[in-house]
């Protein structure tokens, strides 16, 4: 299994991401918050949402679930939380970063693969297979494969993820997978539907804050890094500007524009909770599972 070469801009922005939330808003995950009515939209309570997220996703997991593979596991601490809970967990972690900060957290209680999710070998087998907000970065197919094969029968994909909902509208955001294309694809998979979660109202108002954090925090953060770098270090300021140009100006078209809101994500994205079920293996044919193209139940959170 090896891990990816370079790194894009969206591996640069989550560790970027990873670094400011934990250094100005002591926040300890990479996922959005779960925003309920009596949580005022402010960053200083974005902790406390990001909590109410981690508790709404682990109050779903199926009881008889024991063994979980986190994917995508960020800074390990959803896989802490599960740990804690009594599950024995595993994580999937390409980033070499955000790995180091999962040993340091978890050391041996978890076992890390760190690769790609569609890099990933093992004969190890999983009740419950999680996607927390990472479900976006994989590509579908292959890791729909890896998931079918992965799982115990019986066992439980579990994605709680933004998507991409057509209504012909331009959206500026970039990430999520589109919906209906998810919907198709998954229907070849020998996979029920258990449950599907409109989560966009709990979740849409960070992309506010976000923008906000960016403007107000990041932006002046790293002007003043480079300053910093420029004034002492000339040459290696310049060095580092010219190798990480492209990486640099992504990010800052991407993250800094400023045209990232609520209201847009609420118009061309939905933010669902994600729960199904494998079926056991007789169920094969491609028609049969045909019928589980139509969600099964499809609820707002409160
Ligand atoms: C937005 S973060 C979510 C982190 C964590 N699950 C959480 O909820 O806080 C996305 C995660 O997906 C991981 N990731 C990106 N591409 C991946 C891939 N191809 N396979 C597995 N994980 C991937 C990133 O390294 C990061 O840990």
């Amino acid at each position: 299994m090896s891990r990816r070469k370079g790194k894009s801009s969206r591996e640069l922005g989550l560790e970027l991401g990873a670094i400011c939330g934990k250094h100005f808003f002591k926040l300890e995950n990479l996922h959005y918050g779960y925003w309920t009515l009596d949580l005022s939209i402010d960053l200083a309570n974005l902790h406390k949402a990001q909590e109410q997220y981690t508790d709404f996703l682990t109050s779903h997991i199926p009881h008889e679930v024991k063994t979980i593979l986190d994917v995508g596991c960020g800074t390990g601490h959803i896989a802490q939380r599960l740990m804690d809970a009594g599950y024995n967990v595993d994580c999937v972690s390409p980033s070499h970063f955000l790995s180091e900060q999962v040993h340091a957290l978890l050391g041996d209680r978890a076992h890390l693969f760190e690769c790609m999710f569609e890099q990933l070998k093992t004969d190890r087998k999983y009740d419950l297979i999680l996607f927390s907000e990472s479900f976006q970065y994989v590509g579908m197919g292959k890791a729909l494969e890896n998931i079918t094969d992965l799982l115990n029968a019986g066992g439980c994909l579990l994605i709680c993820d933004f998507f991409k909902v057509e209504n012909g509208e331009k959206s500026v955001m970039s990430g999520g997978h589109k919906l209906q294309k998810f919907h198709d694809l998954i229907a070849h998979y020998p996979f029920e539907l258990v449950k599907d979660i409109d989560i966009t109202p709990q979740t849409a108002p960070n992309l506010d804050l976000f923008d906000t954090a960016m403007k107000k925090v990041a932006a002046p953060a790293l002007e003043a890094s480079f300053d910093y770098l420029n004034g002492r270090y000339k040459l290696i300021a310049r060095l580092l500007r010219w190798k990480y140009k492209k990486q640099i100006e992504r990010v800052y078209a991407k993250y800094f524009n400023g045209k990232r809101s609520a209201e847009d994500f609420r118009k061309c994205r939905t933010y669902r909770f994600l729960l199904y079920k494998k079926l056991y293996p007789h169920f094969t044919s491609i028609s049969t599972v045909e019928s589980h193209k139509k969600p099964v139940l499809c609820c707002s959170a409160k």
